[in-house]
């Protein structure tokens, strides 16, 4: 009921959040300001000290790396958050094992977060998902300090965030993170180029700079014609382009987004996932998406971590989540999945590592074989769309007799899209030996489906007669 009620008021929330946000980032660094001086000591003081540099900020922080050599973008230990005024009573009392609703009780303090810990990679996007509640925002805003952790470090690439003072804090922030919002935050009054502008604005780009980065950012979403365009005459759908594209164009290695499609019609809902995917698939950006929508979460993230009352209670990948839930509380939040939406290639689907772009030819071709110890690779045009399939022989050949990849390419291959049910995939992996490309409606590639999916996806428990 309470959760109801306040999924009801997200206005309100939005808003708060938009603003907070905006705020830190205008905030000016204080060489930006120009008040007003009444001591000379402080004349020199305000002539001298400048924002640091982002790379004085990180000279000699050195990115962790996991195992596979995949750089931590964000690292995050032993996070805790407790609303309230005595937040130090309660850490000892989560020690003991109180739960939040006792500690509530007992001492008037919410637990926000307690004890979270997890590593997101480069180029991955990282799911918070939860039910309404479960302190999902509360651990991005943790993240990107518009929260203050009560305990616990966040590191961005190396970097303590958390122990960061006023000005590098923003320095980091404008230059490595961007969010996107349900409610989307555009202004009003601004066009959708000049919204989309803003941020490059707020780093002191120049107009006709900014303007031109605008227009990259506007392009990707898919929002050309409406540049000139205010936010009241466009879809709920088109505004979340906009919101999306103001966030791209900064150029952020990080992007924060706290349910940005949770409020679009299913339809259009699905068009911007697949929006992000494409974009991520391009951009490689590290991504932290919260839901609370468990087909969305196994829709766009590499990995998921499955939060209860301020704890996360699993990390995993789809299969992980899907198969092997780690308690009672994850089973039940599984059960009430939808099996045939779950069982859809865009779940299945793994990133393309394996592709090669038409102008890099067929040398380069058989080289990315060879690393990915493959004998075929996917080739795409300069908009990520599907061109055809290259074979090692073929591609071998090719350098032997100077000939092009579209001279020795299969143009004839069977794609799907994200929605397509797994059973149809599988028909398709056994009739092609090859990995099955999900793509867009404009053909773009979006991922692959290898036959070791298949067996996923039989394991988690389709019933494919249909
Ligand atoms: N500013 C705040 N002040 C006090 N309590 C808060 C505040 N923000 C969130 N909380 C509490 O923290 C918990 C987690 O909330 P939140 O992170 O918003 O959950 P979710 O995003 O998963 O719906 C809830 O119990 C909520 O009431
Ligand atoms: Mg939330």
């Amino acid at each position: 009921m309470l959760s109801e009620l306040r999924n009801k008021r997200p206005l309100k929330n939005a808003d708060d959040k938009i603003h907070e946000w905006l705020m830190a980032q205008m905030a000016p660094i204080v060489s930006d300001i120009k008040r007003p001086i009444r001591y000379a000591t402080e004349k020199i003081r305000l002539k001298t000290d400048r924002a640091p540099l982002l790379e004085e900020i990180f000279e000699g922080v050195e990115c962790p790396v996991d195992e596979e050599g995949n750089r931590i973008i964000i690292r995050v230990r032993e996070v805790s958050k407790i609303f309230g005024k005595s937040p130090e009573v309660v850490i000892p009392l989560l020690e003991k094992g109180m739960s939040k609703g006792e500690i509530l009780k007992t001492t008037g303090n919410t637990v926000g977060l307690y004890d979270i810990n997890f590593d997101v990679k480069e180029g991955e996007i990282f799911v918070l998902m939860g039910l309404s509640g479960s302190g999902k925002s509360t651990l991005e805003r943790c993240l990107n300090r518009l929260f203050e952790p009560t305990t616990g470090t966040v590191l961005i690439e190396g970097l303590d965030f958390t122990a960061l003072k006023t000005d590098p804090l923003r320095v980091v922030r404008r230059n490595k993170m961007s969010m996107v919002f349900q409610n989307f935050g555009l202004l009003p009054h601004r066009d959708v180029k000049n919204n989309v502008a803003y941020g490059l604005e707020m780093k002191g780009m120049d107009e006709t700079a900014r303007l031109q980065k605008a227009q990259v950012a506007i392009e990707m979403v898919g929002l050309v014609g409406y540049e000139n365009s205010k936010p009241a005459s466009l879809s709920g759908g088109m505004k979340q382009r906009v919101g999306l594209a103001r966030a791209l164009a900064t150029d952020p290695g990080i992007l924060f987004m706290d349910e940005a499609f949770s409020a679009l019609d299913p339809l259009i809902r699905r068009d911007m996932q697949d929006e992000l995917l494409k974009i991520q698939a391009e951009l490689g950006k590290t991504i932290v998406f919260v839901t609370h929508d468990l087909d969305e979460a196994l829709k766009l993230g590499d990995r998921i971590a499955l939060m209860k009352d301020g704890k996360i209670v699993q990390i995993g990948d789809a299969e992980d989540i899907l198969q092997r839930p780690a308690d009672e509380y994850v089973s039940r939040f599984v059960e009430d999945v939808d099996r045939t939406k779950i069982l859809t290639a865009g779940v299945f689907m793994k990133k393309p590592h394996d592709v090669v772009y038409m102008t890099q030819g067929p040398r380069t071709a058989l080289k990315l074989m060879e690393e990915n110890d493959s004998t075929m690779i996917f080739a795409l045009d300069k908009k990520r769309r599907l061109q055809g399939l290259v074979e090692a022989d073929d591609a071998l050949r090719a350098v032997r007799n100077s000939m092009k990849l579209n001279e020795v390419m299969i143009t004839d291959i069977p794609t799907v899209y994200t929605d397509t049910q797994m059973s149809d995939v599988i028909q398709l992996l056994v009739t092609n030996n090859f990995p099955i490309p999900v793509v867009d409606d404009d053909n773009v590639l979006l991922g692959v489906v290898r036959p070791a999916a298949a067996v996923e996806a039989l394991n988690v428990g389709g019933d494919f007669n249909g």
